[in-house]
Order: structure tokens, then C-alpha cells, then sequence
């Protein structure tokens, strides 16, 4: 369950108050209390109940250009502030099941029923409307190796709903919540903490009904680079894919580059051979990714030596 942020005040701030206290205030990502001791302020900007709707209007006179620029999540979100490494400030609207957009567009878009966790903490407030709901579960990700279809101790904590002025911070890598839509149309403001490293952490989405891993949900666009860099990139781009192989940081771009040495090979067997040498990766996911790899490029042995080499 997220952590519950007391934060009873009736302070109202604009949100240039609110930027200049992450700018000036210590505001740091990677501290879970430094991430509490700015809940008071979120509440405080959910308290003006004019700033947001003044900015949309603003957005509209201008054709949505400051969204354009610096917008790259779905319609659901409204930048307030992005220019920061370290933090975002968001608001999320939340349709209710009955609305239009959900039904002719399906639940999938905003996330509805698709139990997941966060690779970044985060604070939200419920600014608007009955809040949604989630059920929220925890589990242990340092004892997550982060492969499809692995078993994962899911403990579930309680159903409970996003109530307006309430502040959470949802914990990254253990918070996990299945969202339900709210029973109407709910906005929530949120601070999110980022670092360089957000990208390349993992983002679990679970199986609740079987507690396993469904998939990573925040695939890098550096996966399809470094394959595209092995096919097309010539011998600097071989050299790269070997370079990541061995030394990327995050282990998800090195398996990554491992498939892309894979791919280059000029048979069945020589395939099967770089996914055998990942085996002995430091990297549990490196290890287990290359393993499957393996027993799946062996079970199609027969199909893979029978298509003619182009
Ligand atoms: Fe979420």
C-alpha cells in the first residue's frame, strides 16, 4: 500500500511555488523522505482550485503547443512542469467506466485492470471528482530476477480509493496496484521522482490470479536501437552491440545486445552458442533470458537448419 502523507493544511500555492520549492528545497529522487517532506506542498497547490483549469485554457489558446513540445505520455496526462531531471509535475484525468472515451476506446489506454508497479516513486494527490480505486498489493523486487512468467510473492494490502486532498507517495519497485476506474471523471496531480537510471529500471506488469510476471512494461527504445546497430551499422555497430553486451549498466539493454549477437550469426548453431555463453552473465536476468532463449532456438532446431541461409 502506498505510504499515507498526513498533510492536513489549508494553504493554497500556485504552481510556481510549487517548482521553486522542488528547485530550492533539497528536493532529492533517490530519498524517500525528501519525496514526504514535499507532500504538503502538492496538497497545497490540489488546494487552489483555479490554477488548473487556467492552464488548459491557456494550452487551448495556444493550439497545445507547450504540450506538444514537452508531452510524451498518452492524452490521459497534462504536463505542469518537466524541465528538471529530477522531477515532473503531472495531472491524470481519470474517465469513469460509463464515459464515453472508455467505452469506445476500451479500459487498456488508461491502465484500468492492469496490475503494475512504478520504476520511479512518486507523490499524487486526488485533485478532482471521487478519486479512482486500486487494489493494492506489495512484493519484494530485489528478489525478482524479472522474466515472464516468474512467480512472485504478491501480498495483497486493501482496496481503497484515490479520496479527494488525500496524498500518497506510491514507493518505487514495491507498490504494485491493479487501477479500477473512479465512479466519475477524477483527476490526480502528481510529483514524479526521476534519475537517469528511471528508463532502465524495470517496470513489472503482474498476473494477480497466478502472482507472476507478465512482462516488463517500460521497454527501452535502446532495445530496437542496438538490434538495428548490429544489422545495420557495420563493423561500428558490431563493435557497439559488443560493447553493450558486455558492459551496458542496465542488464536489459546487455541481454538485449546479446540477441543482437545472436541475430548476426550465420547459423542455427552459432545462435545457440551466444545464448549459451550469456548463461554464465553475472546478471540473473541476463542468465535466465539467455537460457530461455536457448531451450526455445533448440526446440525449433529442426525449422531454423531447414529455411536456406539468404
Ligand atoms: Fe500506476
Amino acid at each position: 500500500m502506498p505510504r499515507l502523507i498526513e498533510t492536513e493544511t489549508d494553504d493554497r500555492i500556485e504552481l510556481g511555488d510549487l517548482i521553486e520549492a522542488l528547485e530550492t528545497g533539497g528536493f532529492d529522487p533517490e530519498d524517500e523522505e525528501s519525496i514526504v517532506a514535499f507532500g504538503p506542498a502538492l496538497r497545497a497547490l490540489s488546494n487552489n482550485r483555479r490554477f488548473l483549469g487556467d492552464l488548459i485554457i491557456e494550452e487551448l489558446k495556444q493550439n497545445c503547443s507547450g504540450q506538444r513540445r514537452k508531452n510524451q505520455y498518452t492524452p490521459q496526462v497534462f504536463v505542469l512542469h518537466g524541465s528538471s531531471g529530477k522531477y515532473l509535475i503531472r495531472a491524470n484525468f481519470w474517465p469513469a467506466e460509463t464515459d464515453s472515451v472508455v467505452v469506445n476506446s476500451g479500459k487498456d489506454p488508461f491502465f484500468y485492470e492492469l496490475p503494475h508497479d512504478h520504476n520511479f516513486s512518486f507523490l499524487t494527490v486526488g485533485h478532482h471528482g471521487p478519486g479512482y480505486w486500486s487494489d493494492y498489493y506489495e512484493y519484494d523486487y530485489e528478489r525478482t530476477v524479472g522474466y515472464s512468467g516468474e512467480k512472485v510473492d504478491l501480498r495483497f494490502v486493501e482496496r481503497s480509493r484515490l479520496d479527494p486532498g488525500k496524498v500518497l507517495l506510491y514507493r518505487r519497485h514495491r507498490d504494485v496496484h491493479r487501477q479500477l476506474p473512479p465512479d466519475a471523471l477524477s483527476i490526480s496531480l502528481n510529483i514524479l521522482a526521476l534519475s537517469p537510471a528511471s528508463e532502465f529500471r524495470h517496470q513489472y506488469l503482474f498476473d494477480i490470479e497466478r502472482s507472476e510476471i507478465v512482462k516488463v512494461g517500460n521497454p527501452s527504445s535502446l532495445e530496437s536501437l542496438v538490434l538495428l546497430a548490429g544489422h545495420c551499422g557495420g563493423e561500428e555497430g558490431r563493435a557497439l552491440v559488443t560493447d553493450f553486451a558486455d558492459h551496458h549498466p542496465s542488464d536489459r539493454i546487455r541481454f538485449a545486445a546479446v540477441r543482437a549477437q545472436a541475430a548476426l550469426a550465420s547459423s542455427a548453431d552459432d545462435r545457440i552458442s551466444v545464448y549459451e555463453a550469456a548463461i554464465g552473465s553475472d546478471s540473473p536476468y541476463v542468465r535466465e533470458m539467455a537460457a530461455q532463449e536457448a531451450r526455445r532456438l533448440e526446440a525449433v532446431r529442426p525449422w531454423l537448419e531447414s529455411v536456406p541461409a539468404a
